[in-house]
């Protein structure tokens, strides 16, 4: 007897939803110096565990003694714990829903509003100002036009490309990162430090003042946000949008759920598709761990993506979308956004931001996708990146 996919009976066991996965194969690149490790059980216990330490894109460089100079995601024991406790309060439930869910709903529907009076827009477009500003209010950069800060913002990101630049082209990239950096600081976290210094609110940037962060401090935490937190939303949320509006019963599913239904569906969307690929983590010791041992001074590439639709853990047909997945394989998180000390604090902030966005654009009159997003490669979060998608509607 054939095995069937318990989601959709009777459909092929290897049919494959991932629409990013051929583009990642091919792109995704790992240097012979690191080992992969792709188990879905052996990842999750290499990132909980306190034998690996944070090696992403750039960290050499960006460790610095000084923990007011270093970037939360660079950070690792005690000095880490502390920056994480201090920003624990901007991520709770409660934050969500009592200070960013009317952003996310007032941002949503001015997106939408500008939608249904041209009866088209670019989803992308949208779904980076969604992510901006909900994430500006999170830090508190919210003294300068936001729409602005976006673009600013997406100029500082060749920063990120200068590793994977060849030697030749990186004294451009310096020098561009630094004049753009420079104009972020200019036109946006300089107003809302000095409006915050004035009168303190209940942000990540007037807590940094509070803990005597200066303004360079302050402009390298603004910068790990608006990657960690505004680029990956950007993106997921076109791919989430995607996956709905070509899969009707999904959509018809996702419309008639309460909140924590649609969750679910947004997370098994991201189990398959996940914005981010894989996470680099460096061993301090020799260990023998339940997955296998690791040797001191290891470099590891924690495949979140493999780990994500490893069969073992996640069940049978493991690249198809099944929204009840999770509650059957009893898993209560995947991989998706990282797992232990360095998990995504900003993840249910991101769910919540795509589902409301989405739960709104899907019951625009008219809605539908005319022109399905090109599926390009981002040296920035060495991942998919979904532009020039286009949604139209009826007219307002
Ligand atoms: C779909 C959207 C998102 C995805 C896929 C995502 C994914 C991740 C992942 C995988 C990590 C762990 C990195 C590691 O362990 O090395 C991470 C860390 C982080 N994320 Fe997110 N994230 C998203 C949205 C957000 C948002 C909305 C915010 C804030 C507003 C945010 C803020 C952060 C921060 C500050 C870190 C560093 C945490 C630390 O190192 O302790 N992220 N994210």
């Amino acid at each position: 007897m054939t095995e069937t996919c318990p989601y959709s009976p009777g459909t092929e066991p290897g049919r494959d939803d991932r629409k990013s996965a051929e583009l990642v194969g091919r792109r995704l690149v790992v240097g012979p110096e690191a080992r992969v490790v792709g188990g879905f059980a052996f990842v999750r216990e290499l990132l909980r565990s306190n034998v690996t330490r944070q090696a992403g894109v750039g960290a050499d460089g960006e460790v610095v003694p000084d923990p007011t100079y270093t970037s939360v995601f660079f950070l690792d024991g005690d000095a880490h714990k502390r920056k994480r406790q201090a920003i624990s309060k901007f991520f709770t439930p409660k934050a969500i829903s009592t200070r960013y869910r009317v952003v996310m709903e007032e941002t949503s529907d001015r997106l939408l509003g500008r939608l249904r009076a041209k009866g088209r827009g670019r989803l992308d477009e949208m779904s980076f100002e969604l992510a901006v500003t909900v994430a500006a209010q999170i830090i508190g950069l919210t003294e300068s036009d936001q729409a602005a800060m976006a673009k600013r913002i997406q100029a500082t990101l060749v920063g990120v490309r200068l590793p994977q630049m060849p030697w030749w082209q990186k004294p451009f990239g310096r020098a561009g990162a630094l004049v753009h950096g420079l104009r972020f600081q200019l036109r946006d976290v300089g107003p809302a430090v000095r409006a915050r210094r004035a009168r303190p609110q209940i942000d990540v940037i007037s807590q940094l003042i509070e803990e005597g962060y200066t303004e360079q401090g302050i402009l390298i935490e603004c910068l790990t946000y608006a990657v960690a937190g505004m680029v990956t939303t950007r993106e997921f949320i076109v791919m989430a949008a995607w996956h709905l509006f070509e899969d009707e019963a999904l959509r018809a599913r996702f419309l008639a759920a309460d909140e924590a239904g649609q969750i679910e569906i947004l997370e098994e969307i991201m189990r398959i598709d996940p914005v981010v690929n894989v996470i680099a983590r460096h061993t301090t010791t020799a260990q023998d761990l339940t997955g296998g041992p690791v040797a001191e001074g290891e470099l590891l590439v924690l495949n979140l993506r493999e780990a994500n639709t490893d069969p073992a853990t996640v069940g049978a047909c493991p690249f198809q979308i099944d929204p009840d997945r999770a509650k059957r394989q009893k898993i209560t998180s995947y991989l998706s956004f990282g797992d232990g000390a360095h998990r995504c604090p900003g993840a249910q902030i991101a769910l919540n931001e795509t589902r409301v966005f989405l739960d709104r654009l899907l019951r625009v009159p008219g809605i539908r996708l005319q022109r399905t997003p090109d599926l390009d490669w981002t040296a920035e979060l060495l991942s998919y990146e979904l532009r020039n998608a286009v949604v139209a509607c009826d007219p307002a």
